[in-house]
């Protein structure tokens, strides 16, 4: 009986403490998702249209800029608020984002790399931006991108190539840029089903 009621015990410990174990990492993880996002607004100078994230309003899946599957965020729309900062370089902390759209801002500089480490993005929308210079060639790191759209910004020179290597994407869309017109996909698009290029008009064409 003792012997019993020991191990009845032990077992019953072990239990409980895995579970506390358990709990208090999502709990940490979710505030961890927190402060980033408060860090976010941090880097956007704290504007007032981002006043309900704040540290006393912890449901962060319930501000409508934010999706989240199973209590980790995994969409930041930041669409038509005049942003005029860069993209946070720590962005991609929030390991789970699959969908970005920061379209119709101001948002300056090269583009933002440091969203490759966004490992598991899908859908990535930085349109009506002030963005310079080139596509990064290795926007091919982007593995499981479907929508790309990067029109109506100053990006310019040569499309890259290894755009081509994108094998989920599906929508690509490049209008109104400074491109040169010049382009040579590498590899095969298995799935595009549309594509955007034109400086002024735009192509749509289906290649499924
Ligand atoms: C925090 O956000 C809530 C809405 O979620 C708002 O009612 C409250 O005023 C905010 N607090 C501060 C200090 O801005
Ligand atoms: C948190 O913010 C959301 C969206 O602004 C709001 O719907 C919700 O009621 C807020 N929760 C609290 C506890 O303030
Ligand atoms: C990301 O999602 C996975 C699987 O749903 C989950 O186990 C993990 O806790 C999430 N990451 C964060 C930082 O919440
Ligand atoms: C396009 O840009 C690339 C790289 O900047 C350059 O090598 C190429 O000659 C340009 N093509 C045209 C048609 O301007």
């Amino acid at each position: 009986m003792t012997i019993l009621s020991t191990s009845y015990i032990k077992i019953s410990l072990y239990f409980h403490v895995t579970l506390f174990l358990l709990l208090s990492l999502t709990n940490s993880e979710s505030q961890q998702e927190h402060s980033i996002l408060l860090k976010i607004k941090l880097h956007l100078q704290n504007p007032s249209f981002l006043t309900h994230w704040n540290s006393s309003n912890t449901s962060y899946c319930s501000w409508p800029e934010i999706a989240c599957t199973t209590g980790s965020v995994t969409g930041l729309t930041l669409v038509n608020h005049a942003i005029a900062q860069t993209i946070p370089s720590f962005i991609c902390d929030l390991k789970n984002l699959t969908h970005v759209d920061f379209s119709q801002n101001l948002i300056p500089g090269e583009f933002p790399k440091d969203l490759f480490k966004c490992s598991n993005l899908e859908y990535l929308d930085l349109s009506l931006n002030n963005f310079v210079g080139k596509i990064p060639y290795d926007i091919q790191s982007l593995v499981h991108l479907q929508y790309l759209n990067l029109g109506s910004t100053n990006f310019d020179g040569e499309i890259p190539s290894s755009i081509g290597e994108l094998k989920d994407l599906r929508f690509l869309h490049l209008q109104y840029c400074l491109f040169n017109e010049t382009f040579h996909f590498e590899g095969k698009f298995l799935k595009i089903l549309e594509i955007w290029l034109h400086w002024r008009n735009w192509i749509y064409q289906e290649i499924i």
